[in-house]
């Protein structure tokens, strides 16, 4: 133990530092393939599930696990205490800390900071899993597990992308930040608070942010440029003071649940137009180019139908269903617990979340008055989480395009994301650096869903395509600030 560092240094010293060199870069890295796969085994096996207040054990083992790995390969590394949750019981909860690091730190050079996570969803055998989540499993080629798409594998590929750069003695090209948490799954609960604690401190010299989480849409490798954002909205109709039973009073009280309904039932039409007034008139056009990049996009409508098993769809072709997943607002009503109705409305450029929640909660009262019911309404907005657009022209995208196309032989489709990842709008807001999001995970990997899983191609090319864009990014030309 006491020897290697001193080896490691002579080395350093009496070696000549190259420069970038793909086919070097890519050979290293194909040979690498069983390590990187027996790395996330390991990491798959840590069943670091954030929702799971029982798991919090593991989650801190895996926040040290991955502090470990960078700590190894020489980085400057921290665990960042974000303190603690409360939970409903009114207890508290230590957050996983995160895992903050830099590699190289030359001020000549561009600095990028890569975000992932390394926390799961819930995963269980009995939901329907056809092998051990938490045993990474390989059939075809196809690497299965719980987190092995989501987060995991890609966070590993760009902490091997570093290390295939120094394994082959080969200069970074830009500085290497990482943040990696542990509370992305259920809502990066005290990122935020980090962020803005370390603005002028870690990210000062930050100059892009690279996010690795999403995937491509089809077989074809994709740069994410727009997310949607969310507004989560809670209605509840206030009644009789108890529960009534049917047989007694049904027929001359003006139920809640007969109001709840009638008002929930004029939040969107059969064929899906948001009846709230304002809302569409606030979506940005759509433009001629925006219609031709949907165009160009590889997405076949008919299998993504039976992707989700339905026989039909709102619209039937692709440049309609690709707006309506990403461009478009919509509206998702996702249940009623007694009397108290859940729904969203996913945000896209121009919303507003601020005007959205009095757009929704004025009409849900004007659509309540007229109704005439003894009842009370009570509408409140609980999440409203902004969208998130890149311009897909910067040269940060231009670096991306470069990157695939050099490994991938073609060029990347240029998608949006249904979802939302706030922590994207976060960054940008507070450290106003721009912000590239560079999935390698498959279309079909079933995020969130059983039977997740990450392909050994996308595992490997993806970490091709870090290191290639790294190098892309080290052309980008440096502006004086
Ligand atoms: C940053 O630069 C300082 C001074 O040159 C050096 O001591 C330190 O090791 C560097 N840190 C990293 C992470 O490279
Ligand atoms: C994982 O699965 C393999 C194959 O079924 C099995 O041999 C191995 O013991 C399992 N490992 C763990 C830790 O359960
Ligand atoms: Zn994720």
């Amino acid at each position: 133990q006491m020897t290697f560092p001193l080896v490691l240094s002579i080395l350093l010293v009496t070696t000549t530092v190259r420069a970038f060199q793909y086919t070097d870069l890519a050979q290293y890295i194909d040979s690498h393939e069983e390590e990187y796969v027996e790395a996330l085994r390991d990491w798959v096996a840590i069943e670091s599930d954030s929702a799971n207040v029982l798991k919090r054990p593991d989650l801190h083992r895996m926040m040290e696990a991955t502090a470990q790995k960078l700590r190894q390969m020489g980085g400057a590394v921290e665990l960042v205490d974000i303190g603690e949750q409360e939970l409903p019981d009114g207890q508290t909860l230590a957050l996983p800390k995160v895992v903050s690091a830099q590699f190289g730190n030359d001020t000549r050079k561009h600095t990028v900071c890569v975000y992932g996570h390394v926390d799961v969803q819930p995963a269980k055998k009995e939901d329907g899993w056809a092998t051990d989540p938490y045993n990474l499993t390989d059939i075809n080629g196809n690497l299965y597990g719980r987190g092995a798409s989501d987060n995991k594998a890609p966070v590993l590929a760009w902490i091997h992308a570093v290390e295939a750069y120094q394994a082959l003695n080969m200069e970074l090209p830009v500085n290497v930040k990482f943040v990696i948490e542990g509370m992305e799954e259920t809502g990066s609960n005290g990122l935020d608070v980090m962020i803005v604690a370390q603005r002028d401190t870690f990210f000062s010299d930050v100059d892009y942010i690279i996010i690795s989480d999403c995937g491509w849409l089809s077989r074809r490798p994709a740069l994410t440029y727009g997310t949607r954002g969310n507004c989560y909205f809670t209605a509840e109709v206030q009644g009789p003071k108890q529960d009534l039973h049917s047989g007694v009073y049904g027929g001359v009280v003006i139920e809640p649940m007969t109001d709840l309904i009638g008002i929930l039932d004029s939040l969107i039409s059969p064929s899906g137009t948001i009846l709230v007034p304002g809302i569409r008139e606030a979506v940005a056009p759509l433009s001629d180019e925006e219609w031709k990049m949907y165009q160009d996009i590889q997405f076949d409508v008919d299998s993504y139908k039976n992707k989700i098993g339905v026989d039909q769809l709102m619209y039937n072709n692709k440049v309609d269903v690709l707006a309506h997943l990403w461009r478009y607002p919509t509206v998702s009503i996702h249940g009623i617990e007694g009397v108290t109705a859940k729904f969203s409305i996913r945000q896209v450029p121009n919303m507003d979340p601020q005007v959205v929640k009095n757009q929704v909660t004025d009409y849900l009262h004007s659509v309540f008055a007229k109704r005439k019911s003894p009842n009370k309404l009570k509408v409140t907005m609980v999440i409203g989480a902004k969208p998130w657009l890149a311009d897909t022209e910067h040269p940060l995208y231009e670096a991306g395009k470069a990157a695939v196309k050099r490994v991938f032989d073609t060029d990347p489709d240029l998608i949006r994301e249904g979802g939302t990842i706030p922590i994207a709008k976060t960054f940008q807001d507070v450290t106003g650096k721009d912000i590239i999001m560079m999935p390698i995970g498959g279309f079909d990997d079933g995020l969130h869903s059983q039977n997740e899983k990450m392909s050994r191609y996308n595992y490997i090319e993806g970490t091709k395509l870090f290191v290639t864009f790294l190098d892309e990014v080290s052309k980008i030309k440096k502006t004086s600030v």
